[in-house]
């Protein structure tokens, strides 16, 4: 095993999708793995634990430190897997918005600025760690109808890389992991929360956009593999991972052409 590779982890929502792929990569690559779920806990096997939590809880952050603690013999861990997190489809203007805007900024940006600072004092004393906040290529190309979604992986971001640059020199790397879609089982998740907006064409018209692309996106496996590469390489930083089109193509020409242009691309891509 590479030095730079880390020996323990902690996943968020390792139970499904992105987070299952990467403990069982995580694992494969000789790690040992504590992971979270808010559902009955699955049997542990040698090299991987499991631990309940919901980031939604008051104090959740702190109580789950408190278990990994425990669970490492007070060793804490030396990577951070922030995975764990759902989407809200949620009208601007509709009823459920301002609930849905506070859900999203808590799990999806508090929280897991909170399990960075628990984690920080240890990795610092040992001059060495990883920080993986999943975000999202939604950050960058906002989907209509999430923008609390899109604002708060967006926050968590910018929060990444101004931690990357206050932590240079400290042996702590940070990536902001940014996926575009996947095919997991994030929109059943979300499709069980969120209000339903068939009754709106233009909702059902990005709904019907969303099904279609997390339905036609790469397994979760690539991710992983992705992840795991760039741990490999021992560098921190954004790492986009996805299809060629979304992670590679849109980045690149989005930086080439017009805001204006971009926005009108994405109107004719949730098909508004
Ligand atoms: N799939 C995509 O296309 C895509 C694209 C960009 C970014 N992402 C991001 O990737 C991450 C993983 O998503 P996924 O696609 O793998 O979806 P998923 O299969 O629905 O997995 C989400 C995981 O998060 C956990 N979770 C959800 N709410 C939680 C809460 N309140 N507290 C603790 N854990 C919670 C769930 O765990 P339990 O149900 O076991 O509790 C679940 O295992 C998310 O942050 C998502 O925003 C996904």
């Amino acid at each position: 095993m590479s030095d730079r590779i880390p020996r323990r982890a902690l996943v968020t929502g390792g139970r499904t999708g992105l987070g299952r792929a990467v403990c069982h990569r995580l694992v494969e690559g000789g790690l040992k793995v504590l992971a979270t779920t808010r559902q009955e806990l699955p049997a542990p096997e040698p090299t991987l634990r499991w631990l309940r939590c919901d980031l939604e809880a008051p104090g959740a952050p702190e109580r789950l430190w408190g278990e990994v603690e425990a669970a490492t013999g007070g060793e804490g861990v030396d990577l951070l897997v922030n995975n764990a997190g759902f989407g809200i489809f949620s009208p601007a203007a509709g009823p459920d918005a301002g609930d849905a805007l506070r859900r999203q900024a808590e799990v999806l940006f508090h929280a897991p600025a909170a399990l960075v600072r628990l984690a920080l004092p240890g990795m610092m004393a040992k001059g060495r760690g990883w920080i993986v906040n999943v975000t999202s290529l939604a950050a960058e190309f906002p989907i209509p109808m999430m923008g609390g979604y899109a604002g708060a992986k967006a926050a968590l971001c910018a929060w990444t890389a101004a931690l990357e640059v206050e932590l240079a020199d400290s042996g702590i790397k940070l990536i902001d992991f940014r996926p575009g879609d996947y095919r997991t089982d994030f929109n059943q998740a979300m499709a069980s929360i969120s209000t339903d907006g068939s009754a709106d064409p233009r909702a059902a018209a990005v709904w019907r956009r969303l099904e279609h692309h997390l339905a036609n996106g790469p397994p979760p496996e690539r991710a992983a593999r992705d992840l795991w590469r760039a741990l490999e390489r021992g560098r921190g930083g954004v790492v986009r991972s996805g299809s060629f089109a979304q992670a590679r193509l849109a980045p690149l020409l989005a930086r080439l052409v017009p805001q204006r242009l971009v926005r009108r691309c994405q109107r004719a891509y949730y098909g508004l």
